[in-house]
């Protein structure tokens, strides 16, 4: 059974970036057939400007429509004010048609993210857009604390129970780390293997 994933991602400074482009990665390396995209930019070249965002990068953009094709979504945004950014929700709130006919009901969807500080706002980025999934029935899969980056106080690790997670400093200077790097292969993997079971399981038991 191959696991069909979307990884989908939005980033300003590309740390968000980073994650994603090692996740569809990791996922492509344990089976699934992978498709690396982005979200839809609602920003003006102006204000990119004046926030000094990276270029686009290159990776096609997603459409609701595209969700129906996957079983298996890997979101991936930075916090803004300890949440998503306003274009993810504008995404969000385009699914509307999706969510009127069920078209995403028993689909599985993993997060992850990244902020400035350390106490910015990961797990309250994920925990907020729970209820996206929550409302389409889209199964959320977290993570737990199987990656022992995790639990390593040595050093300033990103991440969660919640799922992988950068720490990008303040000026946006901090690059993700290697340890960020490996709890972002874990949740690919982790949830690669979950889609590719739940899949089988749903054909065995049709
Ligand atoms: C409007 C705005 C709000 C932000 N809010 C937070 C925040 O609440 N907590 C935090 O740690 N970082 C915050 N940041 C910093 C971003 O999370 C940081 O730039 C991001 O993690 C970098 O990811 P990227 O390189 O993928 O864009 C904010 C940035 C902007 C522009």
């Amino acid at each position: 059974m191959v696991a069909k994933i979307a990884v989908i991602y939005y980033s300003t400074y590309g740390h968000v970036r980073t994650l994603a482009e090692a996740m569809a990665e990791e996922a492509r390396t344990h089976g699934a057939e992978v498709d690396l995209l982005q979200i839809p930019e609602i920003l003006s070249d102006e204000i990119r400007g004046k926030m000094h965002a990276a270029p686009r990068a290159d990776h096609p953009e997603i459409k609701p429509q595209d969700l129906t094709k996957y079983s298996g979504f890997l979101f991936g945004f930075p916090t803004r004010y300890g949440r998503a950014p306003a274009a993810v929700s504008a995404f969000f709130d385009a699914t509307g048609g999706l969510w009127a006919s069920g078209a995403l009901v028993g689909k599985l969807g993993g997060i992850f993210t990244s902020t400035a500080s350390q106490h910015g706002g990961q797990e309250s980025t994920a925990l907020t857009t729970i209820p996206f999934m929550a409302h389409h029935g889209i199964i959320y899969v977290p993570i737990g604390f199987a990656a022992p980056e995790l639990s390593d106080n040595g050093e300033i690790v990103g991440g969660s129970a919640y799922g992988a997670a950068g720490i990008a400093g303040g000026d946006g200077s901090r690059a993700i780390s290697a340890k960020e790097l490996n709890v972002a292969r874990y949740q690919a993997k982790f949830f690669t293997q979950t889609v590719a079971t739940f899949e089988a399981g749903k054909e065995k038991t049709a």
